[in-house]
């Protein structure tokens, strides 16, 4: 079952091109237009929403914070992402225009069916993006988006993560196509973008992971980890410490790059390695160049830097001890392919520990009480 790889995880690290790939089919029809049939809520009422909120715990939190940065650009709906349970405990401000979506690889996750019901109860409709047939979470929402990314047995979350994050993008793009959107262009153009993504997640798996496993191999002894990101790379970022937290038991930390000089920064110092996502040189603003300046402030305390960063960014290589170059890609799509290299990292750092990389001490792959 686990087709040859060592572990679960191994394998669906590399089921990720198909399961982006089953979460896009059929989602678009001949002329490029998004049908999304499950979605069976009214027009009208998706028309009238005034707010968004994404709830979801763990690996599922960080999908809805990149679908945060996409809804909000193509939609310009305000749209919050908050941890399930904070949401359910917190006398949350929702209502008839809010929808609620709801994200969960089990569906089972009992924070998150709590903060389910009580979102329900105060009359938000609710989607649900999830990947189990017929669990709960999808049973009791109002609609929900199937991701396809087939069965996910290791503990630590990979493919369905990349799945989520598909599915939110469909989500925004409709959206964003039902409310007659002034981006038209730019939604065709990242539906075409989309379509792209399986051969380059592909690419990211052929060409870097035998280099990753090498770094991972050497760093076996690390016992701090530090991830930084802006932007989307602020999720994968946390998506990052999270999985090598979980499987490699390290202490791991994702920040927002430019947090560092608010207090993050004072944990730099001689041989701290640190994992920096690159945003796009090609970006609209000048979040590379804020990145690019992030990075020499690490490395002027000693720091050593492990740099995601796109084909073709010659910029940000002088200050690389290790780079790791993934496929071009419009800022926003980033987090399919970024994070990539950093399962990679985690699930052969665990492996190299000579640890259960499919079942880590103390957790669950679906945790059922609140
Ligand atoms: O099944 P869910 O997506 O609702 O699970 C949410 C989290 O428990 C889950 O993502 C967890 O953080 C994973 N172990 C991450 O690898």
């Amino acid at each position: 079952e686990k087709d040859g790889y060592p572990s679960f995880m191994e394998k669906e690290i590399h089921d990720q091109p198909s399961a982006v790939e089953q979460t896009l089919l059929g989602r678009l029809d001949e002329t490029g237009r998004l049908t999304l049939d499950e979605l069976k809520i009214d027009e009208a009422v998706l028309r009238s929403i005034d707010k968004i909120v994404v709830i979801a715990c763990g690996t599922a939190s960080y999908a809805g914070q990149v679908a945060r940065y996409a809804i909000e650009h193509w939609c310009r709906i305000p749209t919050e992402v908050e941890l399930a349970h904070e949401f359910r405990y917190r006398d949350p401000i929702v209502n008839e225009k809010t929808l609620v979506v709801a994200v969960s690889q089990s569906g089972e996750t009992m924070d998150t069916l709590m903060a389910v019901r009580h979102a329900q109860e105060q009359g938000a409709k609710v989607v649900a993006i999830c990947n189990t047939n017929g669990s709960t979470i999808p049973r009791e929402a109002d609609a929900v988006l199937y991701t396809h990314a087939g069965p996910e047995i290791a503990v630590a979350s990979t493919k369905a993560f990349l799945a989520q994050i598909t599915a939110a993008y469909l989500l925004g793009l409709y959206l964003a196509q039902l409310r007659g959107n002034k981006y038209k262009d730019e939604i065709a153009t990242m539906l075409a973008e989309l379509e792209a993504m399986p051969a380059k997640i592909q690419r990211v798996l052929d060409e870097i992971e035998g280099d990753v496993k090498d770094l991972a191999q050497s760093m076996k002894d690390a016992s701090s980890v530090l991830f930084l990101g802006r932007h989307v790379g602020f999720p994968v970022a946390m998506e990052g410490a999270l999985k090598l937290k979980e499987i490699a038991y390290i202490h791991a930390e994702g920040f927002a790059a430019g947090e560092l000089k608010h207090g993050p920064i004072a944990l730099i110092d001689e041989g701290q390695p640190v994992f920096v996502i690159v945003p796009s040189p090609r970006g609209r603003d000048s979040l590379h160049a804020k990145v690019v300046s992030n990075i020499q402030e690490i490395r002027a305390r000693g720091a050593v830097t492990i740099v995601i960063a796109e084909e073709g960014d010659e910029a940000v290589k002088d200050f690389a001890n290790h780079i790791f170059y993934v496929p071009e890609a419009p800022t926003l799509l980033q987090p399919l392919l970024a994070t990539v290299p950093l399962q990679i990292f985690a699930a052969e750092l665990s492996a190299a520990k000579g640890y259960d990389v499919d079942q880590p001490r103390n957790l669950a792959k679906s945790v059922t009480v609140e």
